[in-house]
């Protein structure tokens, strides 16, 4: 596409995101030419339904329900993306590199599943595709580990990346409420969708974690490949021992690369209450980053909401922008994949866990759990039994082991189930050591 004397946006949903990158596109113009050095125009905004209500109150005039008007519009040169999921939007992105479109998008499910193939039809195209606010939200996070970080090998991320589970989080471990209490109060305060699935499964945290692992590792991570389990089984009652064992129970997306094998997985967890990230409360994220050279960093800030993930979008309009201003082609975003690393099987992991049983309250019941767990080389750290039902002769034990194999603790569950004196096998939970 020649070099153009005018950004003209085409913008694919509106959505929350959209209301916000649209607002921002027509209120902040002036501010957005005077960076840039080209006046910035939104041409043409895709929605389902024009009828529909939206965040911002845009001429009706630029709204379409036809793809087409903006990808086949040869006076668009820049596409911005937030209509989410894979497909359309997948397509609608290919179409837009192939006609020369730059591509701007917050799609996290889309970069995660297909981003290495969107990267390098981009730089076939030679097209810019940039995808800053998939993940955290506004917090700067792909920039930084492209540029800022470059020069280090990355050994760890840990972090919180979904608000909504770490909103559900916060509220359990401070007003000792119940999962489905916390959950409909996010919904009534609208951090969580009316269908929170993918938040509490932790499937939004493994999208977001396998975006930032392939960009830290080299090497391409997709979710499927992430071990993860979401917050829906934990009971207030793990809270209140968490709390006496001196813990906070945090969602973590972790990933690692040691050796040039990677491991990644998203669950609760366990931390040190005194931890930089078990401090890191309510809707916010925090991102932590090792690097070789540089140490450990710490990202954080709203990783969700109209404003902060438009902050994130209109930045990734502006670099573009500024490329096309300079009418120098594109530094077209080239990552270099190493062969593929080997992405380590959850059942390898090695962690210590926290376990809270449900027991028959009499002679023998301990010795036969410490023997299950001993015979699959679990050594126990530390036991708490409370009774909890007197007349029904039933104790509440909770179990914190030693490092231990996940496939022999899952091996010691299986068994410990088959128990008659164990009722019910209520939480486990891995804890994260902090170093
Ligand atoms: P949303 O509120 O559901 O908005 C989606 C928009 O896309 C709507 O305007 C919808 O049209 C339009 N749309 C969807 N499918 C379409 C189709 N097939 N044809 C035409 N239009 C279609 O979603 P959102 O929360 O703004 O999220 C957008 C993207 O940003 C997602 O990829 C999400 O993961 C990502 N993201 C969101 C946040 C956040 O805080 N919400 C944060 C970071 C990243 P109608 O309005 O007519 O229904
Ligand atoms: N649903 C996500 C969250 C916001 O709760 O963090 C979009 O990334």
């Amino acid at each position: 596409m020649a070099p153009s004397r005018e950004v003209r946006i085409g913008l694919l949903g509106m959505g929350t995101v959209g209301s916000g990158v649209a607002e921002i596109l027509t209120n902040r113009a002036p501010d957005l030419e005077r960076e840039i050095g080209l006046p910035v125009r939104l041409c043409r905004v895709l929605v389902r339904n024009p009828e529909r209500r939206r965040g911002f109150a845009l001429d009706q005039q630029l709204l379409t329900t036809n793809p087409d008007d903006v990808l086949d519009d040869p006076n668009i040169n820049m596409v911005v993306e937030v209509m989410g999921g894979e497909e359309p939007a997948g397509t609608y992105i290919r179409r837009a590199m192939k006609a020369g479109k730059q591509v701007v998008t917050a799609n996290k499910e889309l970069v995660s599943k297909q981003g290495p193939s969107l990267l390098a039809l981009a730089a076939e195209r030679n097209v810019d595709f940039h995808y800053e606010a998939s993940v955290g939200g506004g917090i700067p996070l792909i920039a930084p580990f492209k540029q800022d970080l470059a020069a280090n090998r990355i050994g760890r991320v840990r972090a919180i990346i979904n608000g909504t589970t770490n909103y559900i989080l916060t509220r359990m471990t401070e007003d000792g409420v119940e999962f489905a209490d916390a959950l409909t109060e996010a919904q009534r305060l609208g951090y969580a969708e009316a269908d929170p699935a993918n938040d509490v499964e932790g499937t939004d945290a493994a999208y977001k974690l396998a975006i930032l692992a392939t960009l830290a590792f080299h090497t391409f991570v997709q979710p499927s490949q992430i071990y993860t389990e979401g917050i829906t089984r934990l009971a207030a009652r793990d809270f209140r021992y968490a709390r006496d064992l001196g813990y906070t129970i945090k969602l973590l997306a972790m990933a690692s690369d040691s050796d040039g094998q990677v491991e990644a997985r998203v669950h609760p967890v366990l931390l040190n209450a005194h931890a930089l990230l078990a401090r890191v409360d309510g809707v916010y994220n925090a991102v932590q980053v090792e690097g070789d050279l540089v140490g450990k960093v710490m990202f954080t800030g709203r990783g969700a909401g109209a404003m902060p993930t438009a902050s994130a979008v209109i930045a990734d309009v502006i670099d573009i922008a500024q490329d096309l201003q300079r009418e120098m082609g594109f530094i077209t975003p080239v990552i270099h994949y190493d062969q593929a690393k080997r992405i380590q099987p959850m059942d390898e992991v090695r962690t210590r866990f926290y376990l809270r049983l449900e027991v028959a309250d009499r002679p023998g019941v301990l010795a036969q759990i410490t023997r299950v767990l001993g015979e699959e080389d679990i050594s126990i750290a530390s036991i708490i039994q409370k009774e909890v039902n007197d007349a029904a002769r039933l104790a509440e034990i909770v179990i914190v082991t030693h490092t231990a194999r996940e496939g022999a603790l899952q091996r010691a569950i299986a068994r410990l189930k088959r128990l008659d004196s164990v009722n019910d096998v209520g939480s486990t939970i891995r804890i994260e050591e902090d170093d």
